[in-house]
Formats: structure tokens, sequence, C-alpha cells
């Protein structure tokens, strides 16, 4: 394993920090995938790494389609035989700015954020579990958001005390839940699983807005990815610092 290649996977890589993250994993000399639900958006985004010289792979994957998990699984079975990093990225933020009260957001707003954010990374992990398994050094990275912290989101102190979106913060609490029970269930293993929070980056949903550029945005998922072998899991960070849960 040592002198081998790491394989990759990255959910919603077309764009965003899961394009980010998959350019800095490559310049790592690791293999690559993108996955992504637009395969014209999926394979423009592969093609830029690869005409940089890297080993990027394009993969169709909606998180939300159980047939693209199976096939998913298929592919590195076929191609690679195993997974060492997967980074569940894929997430909407859909209630939009001054929406999410807890008064009024509609359940059904609140399951389409849930499919994605929560169930679908749950559902694709336990498809490609046993391709980690056969990893040396298998790595789960669920991209989180400090707002799925209920310590910071209770404190009347803390930064994100008003920033509140019912369906989204919620949906982040749950992966983190994930997070907790899932590095709980493989501990022994040389799996680890950890939730991160990129920080508030330049993206599509972080908007202009956001302070932090996106190749700051990419460390946290990617150390999390390259963790050693004496690494931390169980864990939710940012840059390297814990955050409460
Ligand atoms: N940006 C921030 O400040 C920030 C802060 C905290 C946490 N995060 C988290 O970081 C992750 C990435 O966010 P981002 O800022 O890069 O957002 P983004 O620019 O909006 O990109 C989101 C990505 O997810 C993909 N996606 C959405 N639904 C999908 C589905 N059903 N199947 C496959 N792909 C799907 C999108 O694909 P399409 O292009 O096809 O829509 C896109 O590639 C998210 O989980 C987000 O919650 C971001």
């Amino acid at each position: 394993m040592a002198n081998e290649k790491k394989i990759a996977l990255i959910t919603g890589a077309n764009k965003g920090l899961g394009f980010e993250m998959a350019k800095q994993l490559a310049q790592t000399g690791a293999t690559v995938v993108l996955a992504a639900r637009d395969p014209q958006k999926g394979e423009a985004a592969a093609a830029l790494l690869k005409g940089q010289g890297f080993d990027a792979h394009f993969l169709k994957l909606d998180v939300t389609k159980p047939a693209d998990h199976t096939a998913a699984a298929a592919f590195f079975e076929k191609n690679f035989g195993r997974l060492d990093i997967l980074i569940n990225n894929a997430g909407i933020a859909s209630e939009g700015l001054g929406g999410g009260k807890a008064s009024t957001t509609p359940t059904e707003v609140m399951r389409q954020i849930f499919e994605t954010n929560y169930f679908a990374p749950v559902a694709l992990t336990q498809a490609l579990l046993p391709l980690i398994r056969k990893s040396e050094a298998g790595r789960i990275v669920n991209m989180s958001s400090i707002l799925g912290s209920q310590t910071l989101h209770a404190d009347p102190k803390s930064p994100i005390y008003d920033f509140k979106a019912l369906g989204y913060d919620s949906s982040k609490a749950a992966l983190n839940s994930f997070t907790i029970h899932l590095a709980h269930e493989l501990q022994g293993t040389k799996i680890k699983v950890n939730s991160a929070h990129p920080g508030w980056v330049k993206t599509d949903m972080g908007t202009d807005a956001a302070p932090m550029e996106i190749s700051e945005g990419g460390k946290t998922g990617v150390q999390l990815a390259l963790l050693p072998e004496d690494g931390l899991t169980g864990g939710y960070f940012h840059l390297g610092q814990a955050l409460p849960w």
C-alpha cells in the first residue's frame, strides 16, 4: 500500500469544494474519481484535472439514486478492487436566505434536504463499505458544517447563534450522528470516519459574501482524507481544530 496510489471518490465533484478537494488530493498523487449527477459537468471537471496531468476519472452518481450507489460499488470493484477515501461532499441548502424557520419550514422541503444531505451519504457509504474495508487505510469524510453543531446553536454567545435554517442545520446534525455511530462501529478496523466543517467558503452555496477562498476551504476535508494511522476517528473538525457536536 505504501507505494500504491490512493483511490479517492468525491461526490458532487463537478464544482465547488468537491472539485477543489479532488484537485488537492490529485496533487498528492492520489487517483481521484470525480462523481457528479450531470455527466457533461462531471466529464468536464475530470477532463480539467486530466489536462493538468492528474489521474482523474468521472463517475456518474446522483447521490439520491440507489441504482447509482450499486453502479459505483461495481465501478470500484471492477477497476480498483477497493476504495481508500470516500468524501461525502454533495449537499444542498435549498431553504434559501432567510428561509428555514422552525415555525414554518415545510416538511417537504426538509425531506428533500435530508434525502441529499443525510440519507444519501448514509446509503452510499453502506454500499461502498465492503470496498473500503479492503483498503489498508480507509478514510470516510462527511462534509458537514459548523451549522450542524447543536452545542453552538444552543449557545447565545456562539457566532452561529443567529444563523438558523432548520432543514440544513438538522440534516448536518444528523450527518454528524452518522459519523459518531459509524466510527464507533468501525473501532478496531483500519477505517477512520470524521465530519468536516470546511469554513464559510466562496462557492455557489457559500456565495461571494463568504470570507474563505476555496483553496483554503478544501483543506479540512483533504486533511481528514489523508489522516495517518494514528489519526483520530469519530471527530468533527475544522482545520485541525475539534468542534463541539
Ligand atoms: N460553501 C460553504 O461555505 C460550506 C460551508 C459548510 C459546509 N459546506 C458543505 O460542503 C459541501 C459542498 O458545498 P459547496 O459549497 O461546494 O456547494 P456547491 O458549490 O453548491 O456544490 C454542491 C455540489 O453538490 C452536488 N449535488 C447536489 N445534489 C446532488 C445529488 N443529488 N447528487 C450528486 N451531486 C449533488 C452539486 O451538483 P450540481 O452541480 O449538479 O448541482 C455540486 O456539485 C456541501 O455538503 C455543503 O453543505 C459548504
